[in-house]
Order: C-alpha cells, then sequence, then structure tokens
C-alpha cells in the first residue's frame, strides 16, 4: 500500500499543518544555505493555490533544556524568525512569523490565517517536550489544525511531537519533498540498475557501519574514502601515522574486509599532512609509506583515478560522505574529482545521501549535476540503513 500524498487531502479552507525541516544554516540572523527551504516550497506553493490555510512547524538546530541559562541562550542562537523573513521572498502569499509555540498569541496567529496564507511557529525545539513525543504537547499542536502534512524528510528518523504525535491524531499525508526523497532514495537503493557502485566517506566508521552492512549486501562495489578508510587500512595492518583511528571499530573492519572481498575498495594514495591545517606541510604518498608523524587527509591521485575507474559504467551511484577535509582546499581534491566524474556518468541514477556530501557537492557547484541530493542528513543516512523512518511510518495509507 502506498501513503497518502497532499494530492489525497482536499485542503481548502481547512487548518493544514506542514512540519517542515528548516533546519537551516544561519551566521549573525543571516541563512548561508536555503536549500530546506527552497525544496519545501513545492508543497508550499501547492497548498497556497489549493487555498489551504498553512502552518508550518519545523526545528532549528538543538535546544538544551537541562540549565535554564544554556536553554536561554539555544533559544537566542535558535530563533526562527530570519527563517519567515526568507521564506515571504520565495512565495506568493502572506508569510506570519509566529515567536510563540503555544498559547493565545500563537492560536490567535492561527485563527487570523486566510485561506492560502501562511503562518511560520517559532522552533518546535523551543519546547521540552518535542524531543520526547510528548502527548500532551502532540495534541495541543494537533488542536491547531484540521490536517496534517509532513514534508521534512530531513527529520522523519525523529519520532518527536511535531513528526509523529501530530500525526497520530490528524489525517495525514506526505508532501511533494518527502514523496520524491523516499522516490529516489527507495529506486537507488532498492531497486537499482546495475552496475551498482556506493562511496562512502566522512570521518568514522562507527556513523556509518549500518550503512556500509546493507550496502555490501546490495551494492556490486563499496568504495570507501574519508578518514574512516584509516580504521580499514590499520585493520589490513598497514601503517596510517597520525590519521583518524576508531581503534574499538578494528575487528568490525575486519568483517567488513572479510565479508566485501571483491566488492570493497580502499584507497591506494594519500595526501598527508603534518598537522590538521590549511598551511600543513603536505606530501603525496602510497599505502604503507605514510610518515608516522603526518596524517591523511584526503584520498591521493591514484585513488581519484582507482575511484573513477570503478565508476566507469555504473548505471547507479549512492555517494554519501566526503573524500577528505573537502572545507580546506590542499584537501578538497578528492571530493571535487569524485563529485565530477560521478555527476559526468552517462545514463546513470545518481543520489548524494545528504549531509556533508551534499554541502560539498553544492559548494562546488555541482548541484543540479545529480539525478537526486537528499535534503537528510541522518535520515537518508538511516533510509539506506534499511531502517522504518517513524515519520513516514505513521502516515496513513491511501484510501
Ligand atoms: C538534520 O539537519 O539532519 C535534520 O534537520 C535533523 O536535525 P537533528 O539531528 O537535530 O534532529
Amino acid at each position: 500500500m502506498a501513503k497518502q500524498t497532499v494530492r489525497d487531502l482536499d485542503v481548502r479552507g481547512k487548518r493544514v499543518i506542514v512540519r517542515v525541516d528548516f533546519n537551516v544554516p544561519i551566521k549573525e540572523g543571516k541563512i548561508k544555505d536555503d536549500n530546506r527551504i527552497v525544496q519545501a516550497l513545492p508543497t508550499i506553493d501547492y497548498l497556497v493555490e489549493q487555498g489551504a490555510r498553512i502552518i508550518l512547524m519545523s526545528h532549528l538546530g538543538k535546544v538544551d533544556h537541562k540549565d535554564p541559562e544554556v536553554t536561554a541562550a539555544d533559544k537566542a542562537k535558535n530563533n526562527m524568525a530570519p527563517v519567515a523573513v526568507k521564506l515571504a521572498e520565495k512565495v506568493s502569499t502572506k508569510v506570519s512569523f509566529c515567536a510563540e509555540t503555544r498559547g493565545p498569541v500563537l492560536e490567535a496567529a492561527v485563527a487570523a490565517l486566510n485561506d492560502g496564507e501562511i503562518l511560520l511557529v517559532q522552533n518546535t525545539r523551543y519546547e521540552k517536550g518535542e524531543s520526547k513525543n510528548d502527548p500532551e504537547l502532540s495534541k495541543y499542536w494537533a488542536s491547531l489544525g484540521d490536517l496534517f502534512v509532513t514534508d521534512a524528510f530531513g527529520s522523519v528518523h525523529r519520532a518527536h511531537s511535531s513528526t509523529v504525535g501530530i500525526a497520530e491524531i490528524l489525517p495525514s499525508a506526505l508532501g511533494f519533498l518527502v514523496e520524491k526523497e523516499v522516490d529516489m532514495l527507495g529506486k537507488a537503493v532498492y531497486e537499482p540498475a546495475r552496475p551498482f557502485v556506493a562511496i562512502l566517506g566522512g570521518a568514522k566508521v562507527s556513523d556509518k557501519i549500518a550503512v556500509i552492512e546493507n550496502l555490501l549486501n546490495i551494492a556490486d562495489k563499496v568504495l570507501i574514502g574519508g578518514g574512516m578508510a584509516y580504521t580499514f587500512l590499520k585493520a589490513e595492518g598497514k601503517e596510517i601515522g597520525k590519521s583518524l583511528l576508531e581503534a574499538d571499530r578494528l575487528d568490525l573492519a575486519k568483517e567488513f574486509l572479510e565479508r566485501g572481498k571483491g566488492k570493497l575498495v580502499l584507497p591506494v594514495d594519500h595526501i598527508t599532512a603534518s598537522a590538521f591545517a590549511e598551511d600543513a606541510d603536505t606530501k603525496v604518498v602510497d599505502n604503507d609509506h605514510i610518515p608516522a608523524d603526518y596524517m591523511g587527509l584526503d584520498i591521493g591521485p591514484k585513488s581519484i583515478e582507482l575511484f573513477k575507474n570503478e565508476l566507469l559504467g555504473a548505471k547507479t551511484v549512492v555517494w554519501n560522505g566526503p573524500m577528505g577535509v573537502f572545507e580546506m582546499k590542499p584537501f578538497a581534491a578528492g571530493t571535487l574529482e569524485v563529485c565530477k566524474a560521478i555527476s559526468e556518468l552517462p545514463g546513470a541514477m545518481t543520489v548524494i545521501g545528504g549531509g556533508d556530501s551534499a554541502a560539498a557537492a553544492i559548494q562546488l557547484g555541482f548541484k543540479d549535476k545529480f539525478s537526486h541530493i537528499s535534503t537528510g542528513g541522518g535520515a537518508s543516512l538511516e533510509f539506506m540503513e534499511g531502517k522504518e523512518l517513524p515519520g513516514i511510518a505513521i502516515i496513513q495509507e491511501k484510501k
């Protein structure tokens, strides 16, 4: 059975609570990357056209509720107000912002909505009960709306009041972004055209265990780069100098190497550095020649060629995690070249599973060169791990 989508709901004149993921990077009140806002527009614009009264809810950053002083600082830092300003530039209707997450001011703002207008509510994490899926909070928020739509793909792995609790009470549907994410990620991971090559990077093996596990079963090749490659190389008995090592994951890495024989591909050379710094001294070295006082911060040119060769002819590619410390110019080439190679594959379905690799691709100018760049970080990882996502599971099936 398929989940209901927003097209299945009769939304005209109804108060529609839409959970979006507007957890965007903000510095000194300025939004640094509005991609998540842009990606939610198809659902928002549709609801505006259909004459719904749209109540948008999202979290922004984290709010620690243990120490009152920290809570106040977190709340001040993670104020949703700048997001309302940005959203208003992108839609053709009135956008109001309510700085409260409950109470008469919020209720009045909801009551004042006309058909086709938008109200953005303050950061859901201002509420202590949000992350615990508190039933009282869910019931209160649900009382503000008639229908619930989830379009927050980046948050569907969280069972919170705003992602799951409200959907337990109101009739619910998927928004267009979540529908697209599930369709694209689902096709890539569960119905891949072959050969299917997965490229995994990022700092830690421990963050990617379940993904490696699942993709070793599904993909034809799993290429490993980034900091986590060094734990694998160490597990093969290689010297890795001062490179990142998760000693407590060595046995697991050995097990993956055994299971992934012929499938798992590791870098063969590295850009190593005397320190974790942009201006550090660097040396390009093969495996086994990493100097004892140097650390690997990017894959080297031979590894780039090796990975490019492995990609040749691929019909499905899933990429998650950078190949090196791409934020520093001397260590960006691996990520850039791999990104370029994937984007140039003819006729391949190419998917970036969110997080740092999505940020890297966008930052490096490859935004429109992939079949799909997920807006989810943790959510797309959990999807690729094969886990059920509670924010999707709770949505009603089509009738
Ligand atoms: C993300 O940025 O991955 C999502 O917005 C989820 O944020 P969270 O990890 O704070 O729940």
